[in-house]
């Protein structure tokens, strides 16, 4: 048989894609070697998100006597934390294998390996078997980047360093972690194990945290995270990993720092090696696999999509990605709007943006004016952070007055971000945005308030 579409790889992107194709009557083949849902289902979003929500109740009771709340002899059990995130994974991987079901998509447990086309299509190679597709959707992600740091490997080996896939088994919370890369897993698991009662150290090869996040934004967050007590160390450069210390450059000399556990977490790069990819031979660039915005490889009928292609790295750029490469695949016209991509860092405070800030604004040239205020205008942000400093920041075109960007640091920010994002999709103007209800009270309302401060 000559399957529609062949999908290798059973992340966001892939399983998503397969549900998509199948659900529009293709002939689906879905090839996973690991487990379904991929590093977002298994190490990575989920994962992390049950562990921070553990964190956050725990925290909040610890601090109860801000709001009124007497709280007395509470304590984390990171084992049943544990438990409770492998529960989760489980319910959403059943989840996935029934969507995939439902929609007849065939899955093979097993390494694809590419080896390579004809005249009626892909020729891939899953176990023993031999399968052939019209269509062809590489959805294989990424795998951490490891460093040539001495000492990184052997300590990797030997279970002192954890990337993302080894650290949500841990079932005790180590009395120190060093975390190397203050990124996004970097703060998320520094949030976490901070609230867990591990002394967190950053070590940050730039000046700021968060990657591209807005730095005013960033720097609040910065703040937030040292008054917990987490230690950043930032322009700092690791030098060798030993037995329970990292030693790192900052400034002038050498220095080192305990480390009980260290979570290696400096990027992640595209997976494009080990099946066969070169036997189709596509365009490659900068380790990425070359795709335009509908997904298309330079060999016709090879798609690509999810972190592989190296664009975005996020769950949901890949599912949105997977949804035009099958519509392309249909014989629709689609394209991903890159610009309108929320990211999130889910931290608490969480930091929420999406599309444009005033450095990347003023990269391309491009006329803006920003607003900022502070989430305290929000009665209900008020009402729940006790000392809070969250900010929103809107950035607009100039004169046109359209919204280029939003950045928020609030808790509820990654619930508020699509609606910001379908605003900059949708090209709204301020006075677009003013006509919009918000409920009151909310914390999205700072956004009306916001657009409302603007002059004019
Ligand atoms: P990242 O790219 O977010 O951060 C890596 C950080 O490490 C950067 O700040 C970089 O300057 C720093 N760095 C690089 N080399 C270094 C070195 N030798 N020493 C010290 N610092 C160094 O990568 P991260 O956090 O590993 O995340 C990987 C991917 O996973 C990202 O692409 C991200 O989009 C995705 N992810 C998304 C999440 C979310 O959406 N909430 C959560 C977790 C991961």
């Amino acid at each position: 048989m000559v399957y529609d579409l062949i999908v290798i790889g059973g992340g966001p992107a892939g399983y998503h894609g397969a549900n998509l194709a199948g659900k529009n009557g293709l002939k689906v083949l879905l090839i996973e070697k690991t487990a379904l849902g991929g590093v977002c289902l298994n190490t990575g979003c989920i994962p992390s998100k049950t562990w921070l929500h553990a964190a956050k109740i725990y925290a909040e009771a610890k601090n109860g006597a801000a709001y009124g709340v007497r709280t007395e002899g509470i304590s984390l059990d990171q084992e049943r934390v544990t438990a409770r995130k492998n529960k989760v994974v489980k319910i959403l991987a059943a989840g996935i294998r029934n969507q995939l079901q439902k929609n007849n998509v065939q899955v093979v447990a097993a390494q694809g390996d590419i080896i390579g086309r004809d005249e009626t299509g892909f020729m891939v190679k899953a176990g023993e078997d031999y399968y052939s597709g019209k269509n062809l959707l590489i959805a294989t992600g990424s795998v951490p980047i490891i460093p040539p740091i001495p000492g990184l490997e052997t300590a990797l080996r030997e279970g002192m360093v954890l990337t993302n896939e080894e650290i949500f088994n841990l079932s005790r919370v180590p009395a120190s972690l060093v975390v190397i890369g203050g990124g996004v897993i970097g703060l998320e698991m520094a949030a976490y194990f901070n609230a867990a009662g591990s002394k967190v150290t950053v070590i940050e090869l730039r000046d700021r945290i968060g990657g591209e996040i807005d730095p005013e934004i960033a720097a609040v967050l910065l703040g937030n995270y040292r008054k917990k007590g987490v230690d950043f160390r930032l322009n700092a450069r690791v030098t060798a990993v030993e037995r329970k210390r990292v030693k790192f450059i900052a400034g002038d000399g050498e220095e080192e720092v305990e480390a009980e556990q260290v979570l290696l977490s400096v990027g992640r790069r595209p997976f494009l090696s080990g099946f066969g990819l070169e036997n189709l031979n596509p365009v490659l660039e900068k380790g990425r696999l070359l795709v335009d915005r509908s997904g298309r490889t330079s060999v016709p009928g090879l798609y690509a999509a999810g972190d592989v292609n190296g664009r975005s790295m996020l769950a949901h750029t890949a599912y949105r990605e997977a949804e035009v490469c099958v519509g392309r695949i249909l014989g629709r016209t689609e394209e991903v709007n890159y610009e309108a991509i929320p990211a999130v860092i889910y931290t608490s405070p969480e930091v929420a943006s999406v599309g444009e800030s005033a450095e990347s604004a003023a990269r391309k040239g491009l006329a803006v004016e920003t607003v900022t205020i502070s989430m305290r205008y929000s009665g209900r942000y008020l009402a729940e952070h006790e000392g809070g400093d969250g900010l929103c920041k809107l950035v607009f075109t100039r004169p046109e007055q359209r919204l280029i960007g939003v950045h928020l640091i609030s808790e509820y920010a990654s619930e508020l971000i699509y609606g910001a994002g379908m605003m900059i999709d949708r090209k709204m103007q301020a006075e677009e945005i003013k006509k919009v209800v918000f409920p009151h009270p909310t914390i999205g309302e700072i956004i009306k308030e916001a657009v409302w401060s603007l002059p004019g």
